[in-house]
């Protein structure tokens, strides 16, 4: 799945500037000249598929504190429906405070796929699947519906992306042509990713490393095995120019608008 160009994903949006997450986050990102729009999936207690990067409400949700405290997984979808999603980001970044952000409602991933199918490509994040029995099913069964599962576009129009070997395996038996992503944990090292690449490229695309693990012998043994790679959360400069530098195929970032320009002017 290598393109030319390194690929922008947009890490929970523009999320730098506007409340992770929302739609408001996506609509800049796409303004921005992001590649991809990332989503972290949580799950309702009703087994609703919902865009949240924690498995807490409590850092962005505000709301009836019965609704919008403690797990996600504890709360249906109708009482997440009470809760707002930008709020705290006004709070938080005041130099963005924007009012179109009080009042951002929580995103199933439905809502996603309905709004941006056609004009966007999206990178899908599988979080704590061990905690949530069908999430894999119910994602596969959504991108179905919507026509994403057989995807020959270059690049592809939807990667799943994973910490969770487990999941990812699930997902390659119920989505053979899915474009998978590995992620890897921040704490690991580069000599040690290295050691799981030939496991890895058993089941998947591409990995995913935290940015300060990347070096260019994980990027080349990488692309040895035809794993792209793809590390997180780029946003410095000098950063981007190393990154770049190596080889690699796409970048997560908080800033779309910097990676845009940077990857273009080269
Ligand atoms: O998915 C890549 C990156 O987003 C992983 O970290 O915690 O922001 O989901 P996190
Ligand atoms: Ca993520």
């Amino acid at each position: 799945m290598a393109s030319d160009e390194p690929l922008v994903v947009a890490h929970r949006g523009a999320s730098a500037y506007a409340p992770e997450h929302t739609f408001a986050a996506w609509d800049l990102a796409l303004e921005m000249g992001a590649d991809y729009l990332e989503q972290d999936l949580q799950m309702t207690a009703d087994g609703e598929l919902v865009v949240l990067h924690d498995s807490t409400l409590d850092r962005t949700a505000r709301g009836p504190a019965e609704a919008c405290r403690g797990p996600v997984a504890d709360q249906s979808l109708d009482a997440l429906r009470r809760c707002e999603f930008g709020s705290w980001f006004n709070v938080a970044h005041p130099e963005h405070a924007n009012p179109n952000y009080d009042g951002q409602p929580l995103p199933r991933l439905r809502d996603v796929l309905e709004r941006y199918a056609g004009r966007a490509r999206f990178y899908i994040e599988t979080k704590r699947p061990d905690e949530a029995p069908g999430m894999e099913d119910a994602l596969v069964g959504l991108l179905t519906e919507f026509n994403l599962t057989a995807d020959s576009a270059a690049p592809p129009t939807v990667i799943l992306q994973s910490f969770s070997a487990a999941s990812l395996l699930k997902l390659r038996e119920l989505a053979p042509d899915a474009t998978l992503v590995q992620l890897l944990p921040g704490n690991l090292a580069a000599w040690a990713a290295r050691n799981r690449l030939d496991e890895i490229a058993e089941y998947a695309d591409g990995i995913g490393p935290q940015k300060d693990r990347v070096d260019r012998a994980l990027v080349d043994a990488a692309h040895e095995r035809g794993l792209v790679v793809h590390p997180y959360t780029v946003n410095q400069t000098p950063d981007l120019t190393r990154l770049i530098g190596l080889g690699v195929n796409g970048i997560f970032t908080d800033h779309p608008d910097v990676a845009r320009k940077f990857v273009s002017s080269r």
